[in-house]
């Protein structure tokens, strides 16, 4: 089954370049046009990042290279083996470069609304900026996550725990779960979103980087045959490796065949930004997020918005940290909020907390073998919009401009039988 992507991208700031034209959330707005001439950069913007990843690799091990000829010859006649070493990893990113370049070749026309056209200027494919070169190997790194073997265990212990409540909250005994509607905003690369409408969900993934939304693209509806291709996401990692051969081992993906969702499944992707694209109240059974609310710049905003789009007695599942992703940005509203304060801020808009864990510890985009990991300390919760606080919630938007308190008490589980 393909899996229709829509863009509504217009006025999207998408992935910031520090001091381009989508890095200031509250640059002017400009006309239609012009729109639509900064979004047509912005794609091509990436795509350039996609092709020039391969230089930008050769670089590094160039860079590598030299560092250690540069070594006392006797330094380096103990390794004999460095040499061949940096050969194998220029191999590999020969090898990244193909997939990339697969991903793009499947991207130009890939929205089913809107056609990014030619580039204004082809003979201006520039080298591309370190930042947009770590957001690409950032991406490689979630195809682990997302889309192979060894990211099972990362998939465990941050989608199962959404998964698992969605179908205790919404049981397919009770519900008729093709009439149940999930949005996940923050996507990535579509694992989360494409397991919920596996269960037969409405499922619809949301998404602004134009780096995973390529990928995704091409995983979701390009690749069928399980563990067909390769990737070396861990070449880009020269330091806290214990063997040289960890920074060169493969990963094969995809660990399931993507296009086997059943032939009625609802499931799409729409490319854009969560706040400007959902605005209808009451629309959403569930809003799954994970790893998604510290992209924020006003933490609160996104409260606000899952809020409004809910259903009257839909549900806000949540798992991830707060790391915040425009914390110390120049020219950036950042505002870095605890979950205390986050807490106070849901239950004041009127939220339910039904589940809450403070403590869910989950790894993203690990390397297993690195001898530096990370771990975070998630918090987890299920909050609910209760349908029979609904009413009041609305006179008092409207009276106060500012969100209603919890008043009545909860109403179990029946609210929203679809
Ligand atoms: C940390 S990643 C998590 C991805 C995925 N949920 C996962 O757990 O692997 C956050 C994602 O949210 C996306 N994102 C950030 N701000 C967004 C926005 N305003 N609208 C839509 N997507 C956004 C980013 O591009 C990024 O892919």
């Amino acid at each position: 089954m393909a899996v229709k992507f829509v863009s509504d991208m217009a006025e999207t700031p998408g992935e910031g370049d520090p001091g381009g034209p989508y890095f200031n959330k509250e640059r002017t707005k400009c006309s239609p046009d012009e729109e639509a001439r900064l979004e047509r950069q912005h794609f091509w913007r990436i795509i350039d990042a996609f092709r020039f990843y391969r230089v930008h690799i050769q670089e590094q091990v160039k860079r590598a290279e030299r560092q250690f000829q540069s070594l006392p010859q006797r330094h380096q006649n103990l390794l004999p083996a460095v040499q061949s070493n940096l050969a194998r990893l220029s191999k590999c990113a020969d090898h990244n470069q193909e997939v990339l370049q697969g991903i793009i070749h499947n991207s130009i026309h890939m929205f089913e609304n809107i056609e990014y056209g030619e580039r204004e200027d082809p003979r201006k494919a520039r080298p591309s900026s370190t930042f947009d070169m770590d957001k690409l190997k950032s991406t490689l790194k979630q195809f682990v996550r997302d889309w192979s073997e060894t990211g099972r265990g990362e998939r465990d212990t941050c989608y199962q725990p959404i998964i698992q409540e969605i179908q205790r909250l919404f049981p397919s005994d009770q519900y008729d779960v093709s009439k149940v509607s999930v949005l996940v905003p923050g996507a990535g690369l579509g694992r989360l979103a494409w397991e919920i409408a596996r269960l037969g969900y409405i499922c619809q993934g949301n998404e602004w980087s134009f780096f995973m939304l390529f990928s995704s693209n091409f995983v979701l509806n390009r690749c069928e045959k399980v563990n067909s291709l390769t990737l070396y996401p861990w070449i880009h990692q020269f330091s806290n490796n214990k063997k040289s051969s960890d920074q060169t081992r493969p990963i094969r993906f995809p660990d399931v065949n993507p296009q086997s969702l059943p032939l009625d499944s609802d499931f799409s992707m729409v490319a854009g930004d969560f706040l400007e694209i959902y605005t209808e109240p009451d629309s959403w059974d569930c809003v799954a997020t994970c790893f998604f609310i510290d992209t924020a710049h006003n933490v609160i905003q996104y409260v606000e918005t899952i809020w409004k789009i809910l259903k009257p007695g839909g549900v806000w599942i949540n798992l991830g940290p707060l790391l915040y992703h425009f914390e110390n940005m120049a020219n950036e509203l950042s505002v870095e909020l605890s979950y205390e304060d986050i807490r106070t801020v849901m239950v004041k808009f009127g939220f339910r907390i039904e589940v809450e864990k403070e403590s869910v510890q989950t790894t993203y985009t690990e390397n297993d073998r690195s001898m530096l990991r990370y771990v975070y300390d998630c918090v987890f919760f299920v909050a609910r919009k209760p349908g029979d606080l609904y009413f009041n919630c609305q006179e008092d938007d409207q009276q106060q401009n500012s969100p209603p308190a919890a008043k009545s008490p909860r109403r179990e589980g029946t609210d929203c039988l679809t």
